[in-house]
């Protein structure tokens, strides 16, 4: 029998070595690879007998004219969960494998539980747990209201035991809590290591894709955002959604990351309460927060993350240094991006933050990862610099390029309707942006800029 070889993964990019080396050659990160055993594959005895077994083969696929196969429209099913639904891009497809990442506490357990029951009857669902009793599970279950009578349930973290048991009970959708608590008989390797995490998940998407069966796997996140254990297993599976959320918010936020069958960096906005977690199906409100008055460091921006506008508050402070390196922290936002943007805006802006401390903030614990951040990141910048807040009712959006020109962003009468109907006044936006017939929307004027010095010209004329 041919030995099985032993491969090095890093665990944040899944690149592979034959040797241990201290860093990753592929994404540089430091001490991130670990031993992951090959399984040698039973056919793979020698190359070239594999090929003749091959040529013998009557079952062998065959090269086929791509016009002549005749495409499929994936079966889909919807969760009844609306936001899910959204975020799935539009129901669950049948035999799809979904990643569900968050850090622990978030709901992914509440949220997973709650999936299964409303689909209920429809498509009888196994929710296997190795993190929690079947005791526990239960209770909350109760204690939200749900109905519980179609779903199964398997306290059991050996994947060829889980998946026996999915043979016999043939369920539709496979819930299984967590992947990190996996571990398959084939492997020596403790659970939890790279190795398991990802033969197990190997195993459950080939269930999936035999079966025509749903698996939902939930995955812990590690501090650096990857999914626990490989990132290969994002490469694995269709869709990966990560729920994100601020310690200390009740809103949570689904954000697909990947999918094979919608749209990215779709948003889906749930409130967790008492009775679990709730639809936000009208979420633009949530993320502004309610100031009495106008405030310094305070801008709004239309986002359009995945399909839908939405309003979202920036903060920002900025602040007299007493270190020889200013600090530039972003949260909800690239750090790199802020940087740079607040070179632009020392140099087309004429503002001399170099020597001040820097903080940004986006309200509300979600993360905006489009570039029509920057003027209003830029502009809550400034007005924390001046200590002069931004006229009531303002929104802002639009890139700002290296040498100060505020460059258009894609949707743009989408996110003025938005803006229009939360009730804002004045928006300052690209000029390829701004409608051209007229310079208002409803009640919303529209001010269109070129440069970046018009847009803070324009900012803050009003006061
Ligand atoms: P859980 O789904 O167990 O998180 P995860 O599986 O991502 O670790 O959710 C746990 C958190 O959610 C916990 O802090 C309590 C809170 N929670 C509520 O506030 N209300 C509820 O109805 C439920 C079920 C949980
Ligand atoms: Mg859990």
């Amino acid at each position: 029998m041919p030995k099985a070889k032993t491969a090095y993964v890093c665990s944040d990019c899944g690149a592979e070595y034959p040797m241990w080396q201290g860093q990753c050659e592929a994404c540089g990160a430091w001490n991130t690879l670990s031993a992951f055993v090959v399984q040698p594959a039973k056919a793979a005895a020698a190359g070239g007998a594999r090929n003749a077994g091959y040529a013998g083969r009557t079952d062998a696929p065959r090269v086929q004219p791509l016009a002549a196969v005749a495409g499929e429209i994936e079966a889909r099913h919807l969760v009844r969960i609306g936001e899910l639904d959204r975020v799935l891009g539009g129901g669950l497809v049948e035999g799809s494998v979904v990643l569900v990442g968050g850090d622990p506490g978030i709901g992914k357990s509440t949220l997973l539980l709650q999936a299964l029951a409303a689909l209920g009857e429809r498509l009888p669902g196994l929710y296997v747990s190795g993190e929690e009793s079947l005791a526990q599970i239960a209770a909350r279950g109760h204690r939200l209201g749900l109905l519980l009578d179609p779903i199964k349930a398997l306290a059991e973290t050996c994947v060829e035991r889980i998946l026996e048991q999915a043979v016999l009970e043939k369920p539709r959708v496979l819930a299984v809590d967590s992947i990190q608590t996996l571990w398959t008989e084939t492997l020596p390797a403790a659970p939890g290591t790279v190795s398991q995490v990802r033969e197990s998940a190997a195993r459950l998407v080939r269930f999936a894709k035999e079966t025509g069966t749903c698996v939902f796997l939930v995955g812990h996140v590690t501090k650096e955002g990857g999914i626990a254990g490989p990132r290969v297993l994002e490469h694995m599976v269709d869709a990966v959604l990560y729920f994100e959320g601020e310690t200390g918010s009740r809103f949570r936020v689904l954000r697909a990351f990947k999918n094979r069958f919608g749209a990215v960096n779709e948003l889906g906005v749930f409130a967790m309460g008492d009775k679990g977690l709730r639809e936000v199906p009208n979420p633009s409100a949530i993320f502004l927060s309610a100031h009495a008055q106008p405030t310094a460091g305070s801008a709004v921006m239309v986002t359009r993350e995945g399909t839908r506008p939405l309003l979202v508050e920036v903060q920002a402070l900025v602040d007299q240094s007493s270190l020889g390196n200013p600090r530039r922290v972003a949260l909800g936002l690239e750090q790199n991006r802020l940087a740079m943007l607040l070179a632009v805006l020392h140099r087309h802006g004429n503002a001399a933050v170099y020597d001040q401390d820097v903080f940004v903030n986006v309200v509300g614990g979600i993360r905006v990862q489009e570039t029509a951040a920057d003027l209003p990141v830029l502009l809550a910048v400034l007005s924390s610099f001046r200590d002069k807040p931004l006229p009531e009712k303002t929104v802002a959006f639009g890139e700002v390029g290296l040498s100060g020109e505020i460059r258009p962003v894609p949707n743009g009468e989408e996110r003025l309707k938005e803006a229009a109907q939360h009730g804002f006044r004045r928006a300052i936006v690209p000029k390829a942006n701004a409608p051209k017939k007229s310079s208002r929307i409803g009640e919303l004027e529209v001010i269109a800029v070129e440069r970046l010095r018009e847009a803070i010209d324009a900012a803050f004329a009003a006061n």
